[in-house]
């Protein structure tokens, strides 16, 4: 298993990727982000995207939703902020540079906390989680959508290789699900929901938990 992400490594990865990445990643990742967004909004409510980007998700959201976003990568963020200055998006309410291991953010803030093809990238993937398990009210969910890991055989090792030659892209092929698992089963009030491959190709994984209203007896 390749090592966690840094984040400078993020930042200059994904401040290249900025000009570009609508282009590249919008089409390629839409079913994953939208399936994501659709189950936030059955949700409702108060919904925090973490690792926004370029706010690519903004059109998969309506007025029933209240979104904010943030990101690590300002180049990233000018170009969400340009689509919020459309007019276009009158559900986004704030969208602004922050790191997500450390939110600004008071506890039970949001309804929904939806992380798009990110928690494989973050420096400490469970600190992420903890954090987005921290400003999620109690009886809210936290929406991953990701390529995960694919365990075993050819993919696998396909992934194992790709890990090596993207890291510099900011990109993570290898990242297995038994490592968000593990977290849920070490956090009380954490309950997997749902894990689901997507259709059509099965390539990209939702993964949903809930913050339970009262912690669970160990
Ligand atoms: C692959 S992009 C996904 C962007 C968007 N969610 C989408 O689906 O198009 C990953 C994003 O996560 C952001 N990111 C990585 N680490 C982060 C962190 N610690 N805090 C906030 N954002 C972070 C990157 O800057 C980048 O914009």
């Amino acid at each position: 298993m390749t090592p966690d992400l840094d984040k400078s490594l993020i930042e200059t990865a994904y401040a290249r990727w900025a000009p570009i990445y609508d282009a590249v990643c919008g089409p390629v990742m839409v079913k994953g982000r939208r399936a994501a967004a659709a189950e936030a909004r059955a949700h409702g409510g108060k919904i925090l995207e973490v690792g926004v980007g370029t706010g690519l998700s903004f059109d998969d959201y309506d007025a029933t939703t209240e979104i904010t976003g943030i990101d690590l990568c300002e180049p990233m963020l000018e170009k969400a902020h340009a689509k919020m200055a459309t007019g276009r998006y009158p559900w986004v309410k704030d969208v602004r540079q922050m790191d997500a291991h450390a939110m600004e953010f008071a506890d039970a803030t949001f309804d929904c906390v939806v992380a798009q093809f990110v928690i494989t990238l973050v420096a400490n993937p469970e600190q992420v989680l903890s954090e987005c398990h921290r400003v999620v009210k109690p009886g809210g969910r936290i929406i991953l959508v990701n390529h995960l890991y694919s365990e075993v055989g050819v993919a696998a090792a396909v992934e194992r290789w790709a890990a090596q030659k993207t890291r510099a892209l900011g990109l993570r092929p290898e990242f297995p699900f038994a490592r968000l698992q593990a977290w849920a089963q070490a956090t009380s009030d954490a309950i997997l929901v749902e894990r689901r491959k997507l259709k059509p190709f099965g390539i990209y994984t939702l993964v949903c938990f809930e913050r339970t209203p009262t912690p669970m007896a160990a």
